[in-house]
């Protein structure tokens, strides 16, 4: 049978409008193949959204969303609206969608592909084997805290890092519950050595963690976790904290699998999932055909397995590209830089699509 969906678009700024675009195209090729019918309703977000409608996530965008079986979002980020105040940031349409789908766990699953280790930066005997899960909590923490001001004339400002017993308990069941499907390791990241939030984070884990005696817990401060994922990356299965710190290791990772291009992330609540690469809106490659399709069209994966339920679905997107990529395909961002032979974002986009074809 045939699934129905409405999947809401959100190409965004930068390089999100062509990165959206490969994610559709695969979307629409897999619905096809399979005998879905998804439905894409393309909507402003970002920069693109403050200049048609002045707002970063209008009202029509939010109640679209808000309404949808899932959410696909590409990037949001503009130059030009550095110097706004925070709530006319197209970071801040981001920031704001995230809380009204209540989307609080944000994974950020991050692997070796066959073929790039030595892609990036890491030895190849270190970077092998790497396969872990990011567990991000995505609305609370110092991203949302209040007190926050800013007197730049002052010279002052003050950020707040609260959090409460229930939403760690929420976030880190679903990294115990992923750990179970796993290697049955969750690394919980925090500073407890500093931070009084840190502490109350470490007591409530390790309470949730009782009622998943099957998984192994150990808390690691981040600073040390920042090191070790540098140093022995392929140790770590699922690991979870709060929402800067995951902000900040998720990015290591993508230099550790060879390009941030490469990674995807869904993002859960209680409703629709909202679903987006890791990477920015990098607006020096936009309109340039150049960028790496591959973290939206994992996201797209993501998409299909936690958004949609399809999960075959998903597996398929996810062999077409490692297959697509162990056969050499390599965007620019893949490559030394100013090497000859990157395929373009929209080659390696039809190079994922004709793998499906022949994919289990
Ligand atoms: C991310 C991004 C966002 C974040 C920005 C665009 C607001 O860096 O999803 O990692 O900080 O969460
Ligand atoms: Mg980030």
């Amino acid at each position: 049978m045939g699934r129905r969906a409405r999947i809401v678009f959100l190409p965004g700024d930068g390089i999100g409008p062509e990165v959206a675009a490969a994610a559709m195209r695969v979307l629409e090729h897999v619905a096809a193949r399979h005998g879905h019918v998804f439905e894409f309703d393309t909507r402003l977000i970002g920069a693109a959204a403050l200049r048609a409608e002045g707002s970063p996530l209008p009202d029509a965008t939010r109640q679209a969303c808000l309404s949808s079986d899932a959410v696909f979002l590409a990037a949001v980020g503009d130059p030009a609206f550095d110097a706004a105040p925070p709530e006319r940031r197209p970071e801040a349409g981001l920031l704001a969608l995230r809380k009204a789908l209540g989307v609080y766990a944000n994974l950020r699953p991050g692997r070796l592909f066959a073929g790039l280790n030595g892609a990036g930066p890491l030895k190849p005997e270190i970077a092998r084997g790497l396969d872990l899960v990011i567990v991000r909590e995505l609305t609370g923490g110092l991203y949302y805290g209040t007190p926050r001001a800013l007197d730049l004339a002052g010279g002052t400002a003050v950020n707040t890092l609260p959090y409460t017993r229930a939403e760690i308990v929420r976030v880190a069941e679903v990294a115990f519950r992923i750990a179970e499907g796993r290697r049955k390791l969750v690394t919980s990241v925090d500073k407890s050595n500093v931070l009084e939030t840190s502490q109350l984070w470490r007591a409530v884990v390790t309470e949730v963690a009782a009622r998943h005696p099957g998984v192994k817990l150990e808390h690691q401060l981040v600073d040390s976790c920042a090191m070790s994922l540098v140093a022995t990356p392929s140790r770590f299965d699922v690991l979870v904290m709060e929402n800067l710190f995951g902000d900040i290791l998720s990015d290591e990772v993508g230099a550790l699998v060879g390009s941030l291009g490469l990674l995807p992330s869904a993002s859960l609540g209680d409703g629709p999932g909202l679903f987006e690469p890791v990477h920015g809106s990098a607006p020096t490659l936009a309109g340039k055909n150049v960028a790496n399709p591959i973290g939206a069209i994992a996201s797209a994966a993501l998409l299909l397995r936690h958004g949609l339920s399809l999960p075959a679905e998903a597996d398929a997107v996810e062999c077409a590209v490692e297959k697509v990529l162990a056969a050499g395909a390599r965007t620019a961002d893949l490559l030394p830089p100013g090497s000859a032979g990157a395929v373009s974002l929209t080659g390696m986009t039809e190079a994922i699509v004709s793998a499906l074809d022949t994919a289990r």
